[in-house]
C-alpha cells in the first residue's frame, strides 16, 4: 500500500505536463487533477465473454446492459473521460451493435486477422470488424499466444487494427513459472517492445493480464499488479515519449464486482479487462461504477 502511495505521488508530480490536457475536460478537472484519482488518461472497462454467448444470450446481455449503465457512467463516457467496451464473439458483433446504438458502449473483437482480404479460412479482417460496428479489438490474448500466437504475428495484428481504425488493447502476461523464476519484467518488455514494433498510439490501449491470474479465481495484488503497469507505463514513454504516458493500462485477471474497486485505487490501473465477471450483467455493471467511482470521483 506504501508502494501504491508513494507511485501515486509521483504520478501527481508528473501530472503537471498534462494539466492543460485535463483542463480541456472542463474546469472540474482542474480541481481533480489535484486528488489522489486524478489521471490524465482515460478509463477503460471492457468485457472479453470469450467463446460465449449465442445470438439469444447476446440479446439478453447487451439489453440487461444497456437497461443497467447508471447515469454516473454515462455521464463518464459522455464527457470523453472513459469508455466502456464488450467483446462478445464475431458472431455477435453484428446484432450487438444494433443494440448499443444511443449508448455509451462500444464493441470490441476479441481478435483479427492481419490481412485485408483473400485465402484465409475461417479468419476476419479488421475492415470486416468495423463493418459489423466494432471500434476495438483485443489482441496477442494469452488463450491465443496459447494456439501459437507469436510476437511478430501479434505485431502485425496490432498495426492492422490501427491502420483501419480499430482501436488494439494488447494483451500482455506472464505465466506463473515465468513469474516464480523472476520473470515476468523481461517477459513483459519483450512482448511491448515487440508487440508495439509496428505501432503508433492511435487508440493504443495495453491490458497486463497475468496468466496464472485468468480464469483462476487468484488475481494478482493490486499493488503488484500495479508495479507491472508502473514498468509498462516507462517502456511506452522511453518508445514514443511524453505521449506514451496517455496510453490506458488495464488489469485483467480474475477481476470481479468484489475484488474491483481495489485495483481502480491505483493510479497506474486505468481499468479492467474482465471474463467472467462481464457474462454477469449485475457484476459487469458494478465494476463499471467503481471504475467512474475511482476515476471522476463520483
Ligand atoms: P477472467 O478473464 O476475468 O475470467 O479472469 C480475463 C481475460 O481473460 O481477459
Amino acid at each position: 500500500m506504501q508502494a501504491a502511495r508513494e507511485n501515486r505521488k509521483i504520478l501527481i508530480q508528473d501530472d503537471v505536463r498534462f494539466t492543460a490536457l485535463a483542463l480541456e475536460v472542463g474546469t472540474r478537472d482542474n480541481v481533480l487533477i489535484t486528488r489522489a484519482t486524478a489521471s490524465p488518461r482515460p478509463f477503460v472497462v471492457a468485457g472479453n465473454w470469450k467463446m460465449n454467448s449465442d445470438l439469444a444470450q447476446t440479446i439478453e446481455l447487451m439489453t440487461a446492459l444497456g437497461k443497467g449503465l447508471s447515469q454516473s457512467a454515462v455521464q463518464a463516457c459522455g464527457a470523453g473521460r472513459g469508455h466502456v467496451v464488450v467483446a462478445p464473439p464475431f458472431t455477435s458483433l453484428a446484432i450487438a451493435s444494433r443494440l448499443v446504438e444511443g449508448l455509451p458502449i462500444q464493441l470490441g473483437a476479441q481478435n483479427l486477422n492481419h490481412h485485408d482480404s483473400g485465402a484465409h479460412t475461417g479468419e476476419v479482417s479488421a475492415s470486416m470488424l468495423l463493418s459489423c460496428g466494432a471500434g476495438w479489438v483485443i489482441i496477442g490474448h494469452s488463450e491465443r499466444r496459447a494456439m501459437g500466437e507469436d510476437d511478430a504475428l501479434i505485431a502485425a495484428k496490432v498495426a492492422a487494427a490501427q491502420a483501419a481504425g480499430l482501436k488494439p488493447i494488447l494483451c500482455v502476461g506472464e505465466s506463473l513459472i515465468e513469474r516464480e523464476n523472476q520473470r515476468t519484467f523481461s517477459v513483459i518488455r519483450k512482448q511491448i517492445a515487440e508487440g508495439l514494433a509496428k505501432a503508433t498510439l492511435q487508440g493504443l490501449c495495453i491490458a497486463y493480464e497475468p496468466i496464472w491470474a485468468i480464469g483462476t479465481g487468484v488475481a494478482s495484488r493490486p499493488d503488484d499488479a500495479s508495479a507491472v503497469h508502473s514498468f509498462i507505463r516507462d517502456h511506452i514513454i522511453r518508445i514514443y515519449g511524453e505521449s506514451g504516458g496517455l496510453v490506458p493500462i488495464l488489469y485483467g485477471g480474475s477481476v470481479t464486482d468484489e475484488n474491483c474497486s481495489t485495483y481502480f485505487a491505483e493510479a497506474d490501473i486505468d481499468g479492467a479487462l474482465v471474463g467472467g465477471a462481464s457474462l454477469r450483467a449485475g457484476k459487469f455493471l458494478t465494476i463499471i461504477d467503481q471504475c467512474v467511482k475511482a476515476r471522476c470521483g463520483d
